[in-house]
């Protein structure tokens, strides 16, 4: 989609008396695809990713990796690595654009801090307004030498050498969590790291795939790095992204006569909060072909059924944070209260995603009070409609939130920004598309 689109969602809306029918192969996993490009470059060896997500999110990584003199090539979703090892990276020409994307930025200052040249990262405009210093912070007890702008991007790492470190995680971030692992593997001694609470373990299972030496206590939380391992390339089927297929088990949900299967899902169960929630306020989802031998997947079935509210605090949020806005959405059908606390991480996300919901479940007519750290919603099965254009906030996330919320209303509906799905869904109309017409 062009930049700064304005889409019409009328179409869609118009052709739903069916509902939503049909099956689905959401794209490859955005955490996955990323940690993929990065563990293969510092790897021996070749590595191979299929269905790596083809968005402008990964493909920051992709290129960020080529300018640190790793060659790789890309043939449509199949990514190949031609690794460097832990030392063989070089110092880029340029500074690194980071795009849009945390998950690049934040893991690729822990890998740096310990190289042993300097290099500058900057970001767009969403990018450089969101916290770094829980990286760069951390990092620093461990010798990093990283200089941030006003806790924000742009920063230079300037390399150091490393020693390991005892540490107690003060966010429950996955993406802190990582860069301090990808640190700890070029340090001087073993690292310890305890998270807040178990987050999503991408980085511990897949570096242990290509050789690293990682423990993980039956806790889930303490995390023990032994450094310099000898890894090797690997060959890797990238799973659907369970955070895409979201907005395919909520739209099935919602839209009445709906019968959705959405073929190979991530279900690392880190990452399956959504499913345990659609379930619990009484969602008609199903899984099948499930498969264990490397990152769990199944296809998954949804139907549209009748919901409950629901209440949710701060020990599920790791596990459904991106999700977050689809269960707000859920909850705003479902007739009666619903509260989601414990969740104040939703403002540092691409945009403040919890006032952005507020305000475009205001535009909807929802009943839809803010909290520092989440939402009360008062569920309703019919809205009466403020405004019908609604803005993704330059947020993919919130974009494809609202694009779903649209299908839920009679009055014909626009999305501003609605390229801003380009970042992790490049085909999400399209895809939804292929539900709704036939
Ligand atoms: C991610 C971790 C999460 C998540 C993001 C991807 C990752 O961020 O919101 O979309 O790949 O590690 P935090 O670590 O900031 O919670």
């Amino acid at each position: 989609m062009e930049k700064g689109e304005t889409k019409s969602i009328k179409q869609l809306q118009g052709n739903l008396q069916t509902g939503l029918q049909g099956t689905l192969a959401v794209p490859g996993d955005k955490s996955i695809s990323h940690r993929g490009i990065m563990f293969g470059a510092i790897s021996e060896g070749t590595t191979v990713l299929h269905h790596f997500l083809t968005a402008e999110d990964c493909l920051s990584t992709l290129k960020a990796f080529q300018q640190l003199g790793v060659p790789i090539t890309r043939d449509g979703d199949v990514v190949t690595i031609q690794g460097v090892g832990l030392h063989g990276l070089q110092q880029p020409e340029q500074p690194l654009d980071m795009g849009n994307s945390g998950t690049t930025t934040r893991l690729i200052m822990g890998l740096l801090a310990g190289q042993d040249f300097p290099t500058e990262l900057t970001g767009d405009a969403s990018l450089s307004q969101r916290p770094m210093k829980r990286v760069s912070e951390p990092l620093a007890e461990m010798g990093a030498n990283i200089e941030v702008t006003d806790g924000h991007l742009p920063a230079i790492i300037n390399g150091e050498k490393l020693h390991g470190v005892d540490y107690h995680l003060k966010v429950a971030s996955a993406q802190v969590k990582s860069a301090l692992i990808l640190a700890a593997l070029q340090a001087e001694g073993d690292s310890i790291l305890v998270e807040k609470q178990p987050t999503r373990n991408h980085t511990e299972k897949m570096l242990r795939a290509f050789g690293a030496d990682i423990e993980t206590e039956a806790d889930d939380v303490t995390i023990t790095v032994h450094p310099e391992p000898q890894m090797h390339g690997i060959t890797l089927n990238v799973p659907g992204d369970m955070s895409s297929a979201a907005f395919f088990m909520v739209a099935a949900s919602l839209v009445p006569n709906s019968k959705v299967t959405l073929r190979n899902v991530g279900m690392n169960d880190t990452r399956t909060g959504l499913y345990s929630i659609l379930k619990r306020m009484g969602g008609k989802i199903s899984l099948s072909n499930e498969d264990s031998s490397g990152e769990p997947t199944a296809d998954l079935t949804i139907e549209s059924a009748d919901l409950q509210p629901i209440e949710i605090g701060a020990d599920e949020i790791p596990a459904v944070i991106d999700e977050l806005p689809l269960v707000a959405l859920l909850a705003a059908k479902a007739n009666g209260i619903s509260k989601i606390t414990g969740a104040g991480e939703l403002r540092v996300k691409e945009t403040d995603r919890i006032s952005a919901i507020v305000e475009e479940f205001h535009k909807l007519g929802i009943a839809i009070e803010e909290l520092d750290d989440g939402f009360i919603i008062d569920g309703r099965q019919t809205w009466h409609l403020e405004d019908s254009q609604l803005d993704s906030h330059g947020d993919h996330r919130i974009g494809m939130v609202m694009a779903v919320a649209a299908l839920l209303v009679k009055q014909p509906m626009t999305l501003a920004g609605a390229d801003s799905i380009n970042i992790s869904y490049p085909e999400f109309f399209d895809d939804l598309a292929t539900l709704i017409s036939r």
